[in-house]
């Protein structure tokens, strides 16, 4: 009886620091954007446009303020394009952050480009975009920051 209380406490005290080392470490979230044309088709109109993994919008990002988020792009479409992280503050990291022509030049079609977005004091939702030309008009998607853990939004 004595043992099995001991290993208990022990699991409970084990997983409690688990715990602690979890929350106190930013989470890293890894994901794959594929761009490449895709045919749509509304109003019984079909047309071909550029889309991040056939999806209109294209994938929503989910992470906790404080994780970093890195995304692969993968350009397969026909021109150079980058992304941009609307309303990310990228101080640390100002040539990943996608606007063309300030920053950082286009991935250019067949090559790709990872991303590293630090969410620091970033909270609720935001999105994402392509920044040349009219990409951004079917480049788009959602990234929604939780708060830490613990701790709720800063608005109802
Ligand atoms: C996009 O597609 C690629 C290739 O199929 C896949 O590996 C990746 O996980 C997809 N990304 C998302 C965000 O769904
Ligand atoms: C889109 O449809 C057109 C016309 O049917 C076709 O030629 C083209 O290959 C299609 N594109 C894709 C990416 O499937
Ligand atoms: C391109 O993608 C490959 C495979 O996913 C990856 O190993 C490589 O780091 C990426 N290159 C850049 C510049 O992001
Ligand atoms: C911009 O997009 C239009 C329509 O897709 C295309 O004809 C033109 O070549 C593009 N321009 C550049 C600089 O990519």
């Amino acid at each position: 009886m004595a043992t099995i209380l001991s290993e208990f406490v022990g699991l409970v005290f084990v997983s409690g620091i688990l715990m602690v080392l979890c929350m106190a470490e930013a989470n890293l979230h890894y994901y794959d954007f594929v761009l490449q044309e895709t045919n749509f088709t509304r109003l019984c109109s079909t047309k071909s446009m550029l889309t991040v993994n056939d999806s209109f919008p294209g994938p929503v990002i989910r992470a906790y303020k404080g994780d970093t988020v890195y995304v692969n792009v993968h350009n397969q479409g026909d021109y150079g394009v980058t992304i941009h992280w609307h309303g990310v503050k990228q101080p640390r990291n100002p040539w990943s952050d996608g606007p063309q022509y300030i920053t950082q030049c286009p991935i250019e079609p067949r090559s790709n480009f990872t991303y590293e977005v630090i969410l620091s004091i970033e909270e609720g939702t935001l999105w994402w975009h392509a920044h040349s030309n009219w990409t951004r008009a079917s480049v788009h998607g959602a990234i929604v920051v939780y708060p830490t853990i613990g701790t709720t939004y800063p608005f109802p």
